[in-house]
């Protein structure tokens, strides 16, 4: 059994450092992506506070398939540019949106979403898929959960590649 989510939630940094070592350590000897992404999404939903989905789009055939998550049933596939998911993988850059419901084109899988931090996940010039997280509370996301997941993907991306 593995249980690490005993960090104090209101302690940000040491949060995304707890985070980090959890996952470093549990996906360090596993090959199979799909592991991977899947014990990734339990413990980000386990150590970050406030979500209500958290999980991986993987980048097949040119457009994003749903993968490994935890939260309510979502949309399967999401085009290249649809949505945030989309827009990051056609821009491979951080989305970061405080309020879904004024972001052009935001797909609502799960209408309690306010907020949304969206990470491509990138492997030796590859997108390998983008980490999804949503939230109900408005502008839950900062610069410091951008920071934390950008390093859990940069940590996770040859861990997820095939
Ligand atoms: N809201 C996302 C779709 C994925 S769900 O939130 C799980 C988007 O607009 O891309």
């Amino acid at each position: 059994m593995y249980d690490f989510a005993k960090t104090d939630p209101n302690d940000k940094a040491a949060l995304y450092t707890d985070l980090l070592s959890a996952l470093g350590a549990i996906t360090a000897e596993e090959p199979d992506p799909i592991a991977n992404m899947a014990n990734a999404a339990a413990l980000i939903w386990d150590f970050l506070p406030d979500l209500n989905w958290a999980g991986f789009y993987r980048v097949i055939d040119g457009e994003l398939v749903l993968g490994p998550f935890q939260g309510k049933a979502a949309c399967i596939r999401i085009a290249r540019g649809q949505g945030v998911c989309g827009t990051a993988m056609a821009t491979r850059e951080i989305q970061c949106i405080d309020d879904v419901h004024a972001f052009p084109g935001h797909i609502a899988c799960d209408a309690r979403s306010m907020s949304e931090l969206v990470v491509p996940i990138e492997h030796e010039g590859r997108l390998i898929g983008v980490l999804d997280l949503d939230s109900p509370t408005l502008a839950r996301f900062d610069a410091q959960d951008v920071e934390g997941c950008a390093e859990l993907m940069a940590v996770l991306g040859p861990r997820v590649a095939g």
